[in-house]
């Protein structure tokens, strides 16, 4: 694996990271599992599955359907909670020598709080704070949908932590420019463009929705090209907001489009649940592609507009 292709460095914002690949929050577990198949300080930086203040035992079964083009799962951020996760993960973590990111969910603006505060002092070099799960005193409404909730939540976060700060917010979410602004005015040092789209599947056997909870998360190839339009919208919106891709990301080619859209940086998520070596995969892909056209791929961000 060539993982030393300098031509692979890329920033997000002050974050100075080997390659722009990193897996999506769910979609690699906490990373212990893939050290089996590759070292994964490969990686540009690890991020964990999201953890809650609390433990969850998740949604109930099923919770995976798929589809032609990608996958629903309706998971419901199933984990054992920030205490758990401080004893059993980070000491994990903290012993790769690639970038350590940390996955937050809340289901009030406190709980994204706490959660954040209760991560200062450790040794972790970004939190994306995951702004597109449900606010319970919303009525269920994710948090970036409301432009109150998402500016009082991410100046609350931005004011407890000195962490780096990554909102990742819904692809759906409307209008946004608005949440862009937002992102940027509270000080958070990156967006991430996005996670799952709302989708739904019925059984027509017993002529009720497939899942219980009635709406899933859609992933992988489907959702790509609204992915794209998000990013290429959030970097004409604000060219100074670094911007993570994610969304139906399979290849190195599809890394290429993201970068050229305005990503610096991508999240591979479905690709790792089909085949664990998708991202070393697409690293040396990205080597081979840059060493043959002698370019770095710091130039390559933003260049289709
Ligand atoms: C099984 C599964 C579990 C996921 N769990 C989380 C999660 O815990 N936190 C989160 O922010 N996103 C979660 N996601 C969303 C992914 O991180 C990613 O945003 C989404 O799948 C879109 O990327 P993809 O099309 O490459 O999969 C999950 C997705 C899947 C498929």
């Amino acid at each position: 694996m060539d993982s030393i292709n300098t031509k692979l460095e890329s920033r997000l914002g002050s974050m100075v990271m080997s390659n722009p690949i990193v897996p999506a929050s769910g979609t690699f577990g906490n990373g212990k599992k893939f050290q089996s198949f590759y070292d994964i300080n490969v990686l540009g930086a690890v991020l964990s599955k999201s953890v809650t203040l609390e433990s969850r035992t998740g949604n109930p079964q099923p919770r995976i359907f798929e589809t032609p083009f990608g996958i629903m799962n309706s998971v419901g951020l199933e984990n054992k909670g920030i205490d758990w996760f401080k004893k059993e993960i980070l000491p994990f973590l903290t012993t790769l020598k690639t970038k350590k990111w940390v996955s937050i969910s809340g289901f009030t603006t406190q709980e994204f709080v706490d959660l954040a505060e209760s991560l200062n002092g450790f040794p972790i070099d970004a939190i994306e704070v995951n702004v597109s799960c449900p606010n319970i005193h919303a009525g269920g409404v994710q948090f970036c949908q409301n432009q109150n909730t998402l500016k009082e939540t991410l100046h609350k976060v931005r004011k407890c932590s000195n962490s780096f700060l990554i909102a990742k917010i819904a692809l759906e979410t409307n209008p946004l420019d608005e949440a862009i602004r937002i992102i940027s005015d509270e000080g958070f040092d990156a967006v991430c463009l996005g996670n799952t789209v709302r989708g739904l599947a019925i059984d027509v056997v017993n002529k009720k929705p497939f899942f219980k909870k009635t709406i899933a998360g859609l992933s992988g190839p489907a959702i790509k090209p609204i992915a794209l339009r998000a990013v290429w919208e959030a970097y004409s919106f604000n060219p100074n907001l670094p911007i993570i891709g994610c969304g139906g990301i399979m290849t190195s080619s599809d890394v290429l489009e993201f970068i050229m859209a305005g990503a610096s940086i991508c999240e591979i998520g479905t690709a790792n649940l089909i085949d664990p070596f998708a991202m070393p995969n697409i690293i040396n892909s990205l080597s081979a592609y840059c060493s043959q056209n002698a370019i770095s791929l710091r130039e390559l961000v933003g260049i289709a507009h």
